[in-house]
Order: structure tokens, then sequence, then C-alpha cells
């Protein structure tokens, strides 16, 4: 994952902005993208019944998300606005930090605006129009989930002009919004984005006995590097949107001087600290790239 110049960008999307979004073009897209955006769709619609929580669920619904063809950002905002007050802008791929952040503080949700290609149907490195859409935005339909990111956008930028703490809330990024799972009084269900666009993870996530489910503690969460090119070897639990929202929404400077020093964890590792859901039998092997 290569993070583009503005001019690279600017040579391929001549309206770029300053923000890095550029126009959808709704109207561009052709039958082979939209069947594609069926196609996978269909694929997750069927896989995440019994395993996405019920949030999730919902704001698809909420937000008209269906299967014909890749929704217009502009009608989509304007359910997402009534809503929760977030807008779904489009941005050529990822874009700097400072930026995302900016986006995210301001109840915007950048996403990308291509869509895979029948090769990448499994797993591609960019965040396109589906992981970005189908998985990102109905959680957005959530009010607590709804505060928790633009916190998060706002907590990303003074993590990243005050403390130096980068690396530490993207972890937090990684294992709630991206890869988090919920307990509920039915089981554990997803939430993650990352998850939830992605039809193998969707099941090895809640059933495999491979990984670790580990229930979510936010100092543990942020000393723990991931992997982004294949199923997690860990997942952490929360037992509610309201319990991670109210665990964040404190004052993170005490917190990011303690993370200065001492450890940092493995994607794998399980200590004896840890309140454990399941303890992984690591039996799957990595490699098959299956992820996202
Ligand atoms: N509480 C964090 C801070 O003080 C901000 C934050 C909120 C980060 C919610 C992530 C999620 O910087
Ligand atoms: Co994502």
């Amino acid at each position: 994952m290569q993070l583009q110049s503005f001019d690279q960008l600017k040579a391929k999307h001549p309206e770029i902005r300053a923000d890095f979004t550029i126009d959808q073009h709704w109207e561009r897209y052709g039958d082979g993208e939209h069947a594609m955006w069926r196609t996978l769709y269909e694929r997750q619609a069927q896989v995440l019944k019994g395993r996405a929580c019920e949030e999730f669920l919902d704001g698809l619904v909420k937000c008209r998300l269906v299967a014909d063809r890749i929704p217009d950002f502009e009608r989509l905002s304007d359910d997402l606005e009534r809503i929760t007050g977030w807008r779904v802008v489009a941005v050529p791929s990822l874009v700097p930090d400072d930026i995302f952040f900016d986006h995210l503080a301001n109840r915007r949700f950048p996403a990308g605006q291509f869509i895979r290609k029948p090769e990448e149907i499994d797993y591609i490195e960019e965040p396109d129009v589906f992981h970005d859409v189908f998985g990102h935005v109905p959680m957005l339909a959530h009010p607590v989930f709804a505060d928790y990111m633009e916190a998060y956008g706002k907590g990303g930028q003074r993590a990243l002009k005050q403390f130096g703490a980068l690396k530490n809330l993207a972890r937090l990024y990684w294992y709630t919004v991206e890869f988090g799972l919920i307990e509920k009084p039915e089981g554990l269900r997803i939430y993650g984005s990352g998850i939830v666009s992605s039809h193998a993870e969707s099941m090895y996530s809640v059933e495999s006995p491979s990984p670790n489910r580990i229930y979510f503690d936010l100092e543990r969460v942020m000393r723990t590097d991931y992997r982004i090119d294949d199923f997690q070897e860990s997942y952490f639990v929360i037992s509610s949107f309201e319990d991670l929202f109210a665990e964040t929404y404190k004052d993170f400077a005490a917190l990011y001087a303690r993370l200065k020093t001492g450890p940092a964890y493995k994607p794998g590792d399980v200590l004896s600290t840890d309140r454990v859901h399941t303890h992984g039998t690591h039996t799957y092997v990595g490699g098959s790239h299956q992820a996202a």
C-alpha cells in the first residue's frame, strides 16, 4: 500500500480538492462494476445472517443499501445525514492521516470510489467502495457508534499533533472499527468492517477455533500489533457500543504517556492478565491472502 502524491492523484482525478475528495462519478460505473457490487452484496448478506450484530444489519436497511447497484453517495449521504449527521465523500484511495482525521472529526466518511476487479474478489490491498460503504456505513447509522467515530477523528488529530501516538491509536481503530466483535446474549457477533466485507473472515472470526478472542481492554489493545494481510490472530470483544464509547471518551494523555514505555504484544499473544473468551488453537496457517 503506497500513498500516492497529490500530483499523481490529480493526474487521474483532475477535480481532486485539497481535502482529497473527488467526484464519485456514479454515472461512469459500468454494468460489470454494478454486477460486482451485487455479487459481493449477496454473498455477504447470506453469510452475515446470524454472524453480524443487529446494529449492522439494521444499518443496511436504514441506509437503504441494496444489492442492485453501487450506491450513489449523494443519495446515501442524504439518508445517513438524517439519521446521525454523517455524510459519505468519495476519495481516490487511502488519504493522509491528517486529512482522514479531519473528515471523521467533521462526520464525513471518506470512501473509495472504485470497485475491485473480478480477480480481486476475495482480497484487495486498498479499500474499495464495497469495503468502505458496505463495511463502514451501516455502523455509522448507529448513534453511539457514530459518536465514537467522530471522537476517534478528533482523538486522531490530538494523537498526531500533540502526542506522537498514532501507532497506538491506529491499533484501537484496527481492533474495533475494522475487526471488532461484540458479545450479545445470542453469542458473538461481528461489527468490524474489515470482517463484514470479507466472506471467509466472516466465518473464521466467529467460528474458527484458531484465533484468540479476548475481552476488550483499551491499553492492551493499544499495545498490540496487527496483521494487515491475513486473518487476525486475535480479535477483541466489546460488551456494548456504549461501553466502548465510555472507555474511549476519556482524556488519553496519561495513557499515551504510559504507552511510551512498557511492552508491545504480538498479534497472537495471550497474557495472564487477559480476560479470555476463546484461547485460540492457532491451527490456521496464514498466507492465503483472504482477508479484507
Ligand atoms: N479520548 C481520546 C483522547 O483523549 C479520543 C478518542 C475518543 C479516541 C474515542 C478514540 C475514540 O484523545
Ligand atoms: Co476500513
